[in-house]
């Protein structure tokens, strides 16, 4: 335990990104409301997760990440939720055949709701109002009664959190997930594609070898009927956080997620979400990219872990696919100095976004897979492994980031492009993400 820490140091410090409430009355109660609601989670589920990605590290697991950019309450509905568990599914199948290893599967999802922005205001014809900051914190049209922050959309997104993780654990844990019916996972549109073929193959050769092991051999393959997922989200909005923070056998957890992450415009050393994370027992996420020094880096590990516990810190790097190769090298060989052992984990999706000239932010699959393949390799060259990807993705057939198999182009975007945030691969260009990954880590 740290003595000089409690679940309200951070109030000391200056907390970026945070809305500005007009009533800070409403804000209290809707807070308070919060602090009493059940966890989401418990610090058994988050104790495994850490010893888990401890392995991962070591580089006996491998860690998929995926999910929206910012999830929606309105897209809290079984046929998304159940589209992106299917699309997490067989990509981890897919990279279980690549690595020959465990994967662990968490997703962005049930609590990804506020979102950090570059601007506090955005002015549109005249017009200026505050930015849109995700579901828990105020509506994305641009009117002032949908941007004005409502602390009961907290409450909202708590609720909405906690439906999606039930059907969640209610899929994962029988029937649905099972290894033995992969075809409960198939997703109509990737049927017709090229990859359908790639796919089919690995999950024959997956389905021939448990047949071979329970027929032939007679072992019993126990467990293979249900599958682990956890969540994660961004650990942005501190009073959020702060209200589903629990203390249990003496430490200290967050229990809305698993697995919360700082982002990289709030990984300041003497912020308050530094200050508030530090204090926990959760595996952390750090995003770190382009801005993060070598010398930021080591004193963010030394604050963040400071007795060097296996499994607490997960770099997640974002560079851009031109950028990597100039500044991953210097931050691995920095922290190797240290002796602190993080988890390794590349996010391709946030170096590599671009506008269109029709105005549509988007990511082409050719930079995200290139980012992705230097990952593995300067990590491999330095006598490391790349742990895990991190990647924002839907099992919707949208149309937001370019390329991939079907080869879309920009003028392709308009016809669905859904997302309120970033754009994200759909179903089959992150099938295909996996399958070349896959292929990647077959041939290092
Ligand atoms: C995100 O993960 O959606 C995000 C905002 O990332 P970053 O903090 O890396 O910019
Ligand atoms: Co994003």
């Amino acid at each position: 335990m740290l003595n000089d820490w409690n679940p309200d140091s951070w109030r000391n410090r200056v907390a970026l990104q945070q809305p500005r409430y007009a009533d800070p009355a409403a804000l209290a109660r809707a807070v308070g409301e919060l602090s009493g609601l059940p966890p989401l989670v418990t610090s058994w589920e988050i104790d495994e997760l850490r010893r888990q990605l401890a392995e991962a590290a070591e580089g006996k697991r491998f860690l998929l990440q995926g999910g929206d950019c910012a999830e929606s309450l309105s897209e809290c509905r079984a046929e998304p939720i159940t589209n992106k568990l299917k699309v997490l599914l067989q990509m981890s199948l897919v990279l279980v055949h690549g690595g020959q290893r465990p994967v662990i599967r968490v997703g962005r999802f049930a609590g990804q709701y506020a979102k950090p922005r570059s601007e506090d205001m955005e002015t549109r014809d005249g017009v200026t109002l505050p930015s849109y900051r995700g579901d828990i914190v105020n509506r994305p049209a641009f009117t002032e009664a949908d941007r004005r922050p409502d602390p009961e959309l907290l409450l909202r997104g708590y609720e909405r959190a906690a439906l999606t993780l039930n059907l969640i654990r209610a899929l994962s844990s029988g029937g649905f997930a099972d290894l033995h019916h992969p075809e409960n996972w198939d997703l109509d549109f990737i049927e017709s594609s090229q990859l359908a073929l790639e796919y089919r193959r690995i999950v024959s050769s997956i389905g021939e070898s448990l047949r071979f092991m329970e027929h032939v051999l007679g072992v019993r393959t126990g467990g293979l009927e249900k599958v682990d997922f956890f969540s994660s989200h961004e650990g942005l909005h501190l009073e959020y956080e702060r209200a589903q923070t629990h203390q249990q056998n003496g430490r200290w957890y967050h229990l809305a997620t698993h697995f919360p992450w700082i982002g990289l415009r709030t990984a300041d050393i003497d912020g308050a979400h530094v200050e508030y994370f530090r204090g926990l027992q959760n595996p952390l996420g750090l995003k770190i990219g382009t801005i993060t020094t070598p010398e930021i880096l080591k004193r963010l590990l030394d604050r963040l872990n400071p007795d060097h516990q296996h499994g607490r810190i997960t770099l997640i790097h974002r560079f851009g696919t031109a950028k990597i190769d100039s500044h991953l090298p210097a931050l691995i060989a920095a922290v190797r100095e240290t002796g602190h052992r993080p988890l390794w984990v590349c996010d391709p999706m946030h170096g590599n976004t671009i506008t269109t000239s029709e105005g549509f932010k988007t990511r082409p699959f050719e930079a995200i897979l290139s980012e992705l393949e230097q990952a593995f390799e300067i990590h491999a060259s330095a006598g490391g492994s790349l742990g895990g990807v991190h990647i924002e993705l839907t099992g919707d057939n949208v149309t937001e980031c370019t390329g991939g198999a079907r080869g879309l182009a920009e003028a392709d975007l308009k016809r669905r492009y859904r997302t309120e945030v970033d754009p994200r691969l759909n179903g089959e260009q992150a099938l295909e993400m996996a399958l070349s990954i896959a292929r990647k880590m077959r041939s290092l």
